[in-house]
């Protein structure tokens, strides 16, 4: 039997979470996603009108298939986490089931159980201003889409996920060395992810051995990146930077989303893998 994967995070075919779902199919896993609910409606006329069919040609000319898109809203747990205003707004109320616990049930449901669990999702509300001027409620907030999504997330598809699963999360270098520009509290996020991606490596491995790794991704041009508004310049000066002096494309991410869900990384897990063309490991630029 092929491999399942649920990959939380997908709402174009720009960021690391549609590389990494391309991926996972090239390898001959069937693939679920969970789209942001105010961004579902858009990905899924894009996709219905054919406008990611060239970006969905996987490696042996075929066409990834996307067998189901949940809509998903990885900050709230349950029903009972969701304020009236969000139940009232129209984008939220025109889908259901869309809180982690609902989805994880919802998949359940439909599919019995999953293998490979993937979380490409992020959100700092302040992530433009830097920590110093960042609010209690915009660092919690960051904290809260980003890194305890990821805990969540976990928690309610542990039951679901087959034992020898795998589970992957993105989180980037600001976490360990200053990055100016990545504020708002989105810097000490990858830092809870990262310590989490340990921790829950000894959880869910003891309870159901399943493997939790994250990837440390070096700049990629995705939607929630020109949002930070920073990332020309941060590709180019890993152009300059790096040892290996090329743009990084999310299939390199993506292909080491495969190695690490595939039995060929058995022995991996609580690790932080650089994809970064080596950024990680200079001293100095020159
Ligand atoms: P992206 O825009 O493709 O992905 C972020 C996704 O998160 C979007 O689809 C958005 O709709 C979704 N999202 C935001 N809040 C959500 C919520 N509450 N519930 C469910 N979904 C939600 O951008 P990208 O850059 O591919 O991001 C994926 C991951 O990669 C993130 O964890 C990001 O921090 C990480 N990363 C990105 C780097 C980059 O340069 N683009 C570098 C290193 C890590």
């Amino acid at each position: 039997r092929g491999k399942r994967a649920f990959i939380a995070g997908v709402a174009d075919d720009n960021g690391y979470g549609w590389a990494i779902a391309k991926s996972l199919a090239a390898a001959g896993a069937e693939i679920l996603v969970g789209t942001w609910v105010p961004a579902l409606n858009i990905f899924e006329t894009s996709l219905r009108r054919g406008k990611f069919d060239e970006s969905r040609v996987l490696p042996d000319g075929s066409l990834m298939e996307i067998t189901k898109v949940y809509p998903l809203d990885a900050v709230f747990d349950n029903l009972e986490d969701v304020p009236e205003e969000i139940k009232a707004n129209k984008r939220y109320a025109g889908s259901s089931k869309w809180t982690v616990q609902e989805v994880a049930e919802s998949v359940k449901e439909d599919f019995g159980s999953i293998d490979i669990l993937v979380h490409s999702l992020a959100n700092g509300p302040e992530v433009t201003k830097p920590l110093l001027e960042t609010s209690r409620k915009g660092y919690l907030a960051a904290v809260s889409a980003s890194s305890f999504s990821y805990i969540s997330l976990l928690k309610n598809f542990i039951p679901i996920m087959n034992p020898g699963g795998s589970s992957i999360s993105l989180t980037y270098i600001a976490s360990e060395r200053i990055i100016p520009g990545y504020g708002g509290g989105m810097s000490s996020a990858k830092a809870a992810l990262e310590s989490d991606t340990r921790v829950l490596a000894f959880e869910a491995g003891r309870k159901r051995k399943i493997r939790v790794n994250t990837i440390s991704a070096g700049p990629l041009r995705s939607r929630a990146a020109k949002a930070i508004g920073f990332i020309d310049m941060m590709i180019d000066y890993s152009l300059e930077n790096a040892p290996l002096q090329k743009e990084l494309s999310a299939e390199e991410v993506g292909n080491t989303a495969a190695f690490l869900a595939s039995p060929l990384a058995s022995a991996i897990t609580g690790a932080v893998i650089y994809v970064d063309n080596g950024l990680n490991t200079m001293g100095v630029g020159v």
